[in-house]
């Protein structure tokens, strides 16, 4: 059996329609999906929502809701989210299905043969907003960094716990040697430090004290931890615990794709749990840094709160996909105001990459009736051009999606040089073959763009003439052939 590449994002939670933060996440991952698809992999990209945890079930009952209606309304509103923006994803779970309550509970019973579960009594500080308990030591003033709108709740009772000490040194060693590996490295090296001193976790609450969720097997007095049950949807979505086909052909996943602040559930918890009921570890987890407005965190308490949809109505797909690829360096934060989107698309996908092409197709249209003849084969150009398709392909594996971006706008700007220091408007012989040259870096650039920007892709290989172009495509391959009418991809902002 041929293995599948599994891409996973974080399943969001949905005590909230969604926002700029799970866009950003989901496109970066359909980015990255559609990119190893272009490579020919046999590629399984699978989203979600997290509908259990005090989040929801406090939110729901504040807005008087029944539950399920809550989780279906702002399920739904995902779901809308990333149609609009062309995510191509082959799986969305639930995780109020009973599927995923089955696996819950089977992982359970594995952690429980594995001697990992115990029953203590308990005192802590929980962040709602992380679903998380914290030390003093996390806090300022009292209140979670992350969310300092919400109260710490203390909670005092009996849970089960769970053996994460047990498992942290041989964690630690895995992570080490990149046999799971965290990137950046500097997420890395934050993991390791905490694995040094992680002890062991309560892994349930009390019914009594939340009545939603997966109740922990034979013990329906308790609900198991939001984290045990959220992180095993990347099993349970793929029918783990249903001796299926997908399960086989598809874990361990190849990119888990999260955010930094939920890095700790998903280097230390996650791999912890799976150690323990036995499962392998996954391949890599990929840590992206927060999208923010003027340089803060967005947040509806803070009112400066930016929603995807009035965005995408605003710029459309591409442009709200292109910027906010290009707007974070990996690890880092990004920013997002309007103001700057419009500099960036202005100046790079409209001046640069868009113009390039309209001003090629058009005057191949015009002047020698959309027919393109023989290459001028200028080495120089043609080389840098190869030797920048090999850096992006390299990029775009580590997930540099800004350095990706900023590599392909510097072909084109090759190619809008190479055009203007040719003068193919004089009409010599020599012009034809100039611009047939041009016509391959639009090309080579609709393939290299394709994950980014696809439907602006799709129209421009009906311009080109040209069908499902993909990796194997690039290069300067294409002559004798005819064009379809050319149009303007991207017009100024
Ligand atoms: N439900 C958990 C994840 C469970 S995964 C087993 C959760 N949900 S969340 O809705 O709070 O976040 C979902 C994802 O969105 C996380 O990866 C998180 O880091 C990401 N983002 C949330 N806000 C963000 C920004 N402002 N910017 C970028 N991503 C951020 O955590």
């Amino acid at each position: 059996m041929t293995k599948k590449f599994y891409i996973t994002t974080a399943i969001a939670y949905v005590n909230g329609p969604p926002h700029m933060g799970h866009a950003l996440e989901v496109i970066e991952a359909d980015a990255y999906s559609r990119f190893n698809k272009s490579l020919d992999k046999d590629v399984f990209l699978q989203t979600g929502t997290d509908e259990n945890g005090l989040k929801n079930w406090q939110t729901a009952q504040k807005e008087d809701i029944d539950i399920k209606d809550f989780l279906n309304r702002n399920t739904s509103l995902f779901k809308k989210l990333y149609a609009e923006l062309d995510v191509e994803y082959d799986n969305f779970v639930v995780t109020s299905s009973a599927n995923h309550h089955l696996g819950v509970k089977k992982i359970w019973n594995k952690l429980v043969e594995s001697g990992d579960i115990y029953k203590k009594q308990y005192k802590g500080l929980y962040c709602v907003g992380c679903e998380s308990y914290k030390t003093e030591k996390e806090l300022v003033d009292g209140k979670c960094p992350d969310h300092p709108t919400k109260d710490i709740e203390i909670f005092e009772e009996e849970n089960y716990f769970f053996k994460l000490s047990k498992y942290k040194d041989e964690i630690f060693k895995l992570i080490s040697n990149n046999t799971y590996e965290i990137v950046p490295e500097s997420r890395k090296n934050e993991i390791l430090e905490f694995l040094k001193n992680a002890n062991d976790i309560s892994f349930s609450r009390p019914i009594t004290k939340l009545p939603h969720g997966v109740v922990v097997p034979n013990d329906p007095e308790h609900i198991i931890y939001v984290w045990c049950d959220a992180l095993s949807n990347y099993l349970t979505g793929i029918g783990y615990g249903q001796d299926s086909k997908d399960y086989k052909e598809l874990w361990p996943a190849d990119a888990h794709i999260v955010g930094k602040d939920i890095l700790r559930f998903h280097a230390a918890y996650w791999p912890a749990i799976l150690l323990s009921a036995g499962i392998e570890l996954p391949k890599k987890l990929f840590v992206h840094g927060w999208l923010l407005t003027n340089g803060q965190k967005m947040s509806k308490s803070t009112g400066n709160a930016i929603d995807p949809f009035e965005e995408i109505k605003a710029f459309g797909k591409d442009i709200f996909r292109f910027y906010l690829l290009g707007c974070m360096s990996l690890g880092r934060d990004g920013d997002y105001t309007r103001d700057l989107l419009k500099d960036k698309i202005n100046s790079e996908l409209v001046s640069n990459f868009s113009n390039f092409c309209y001003r090629t197709l058009s005057f191949i249209e015009k002047k020698y009736s959309s027919n393109v003849t023989t290459l001028h084969n200028d080495v120089d150009l043609i080389k840098k051009i190869k030797d920048k398709e090999e850096i992006i392909k390299e990029l775009y594996n580590n997930f540099k999606f800004k350095k990706v971006l900023e590599e392909i706008l510097n072909i084109s700007q090759l190619g809008n040089q190479y055009f203007q220091s040719n003068e193919p408007w004089k009409e010599n012989p020599k012009s034809i073959m100039v611009l047939t040259t041009c016509v391959n870096i639009i090309k080579d650039l609709c393939i290299l763009l394709k994950p980014i920007i696809p439907s602006a892709c799709d129209k421009l290989e009906k311009q080109l003439n040209l069908k499902n172009l993909k990796w194997k495509d690039l290069g300067f391959n294409l002559e004798n052939h005819k064009l379809n009418k050319s149009e303007i991809l991207f017009k100024k902002i």
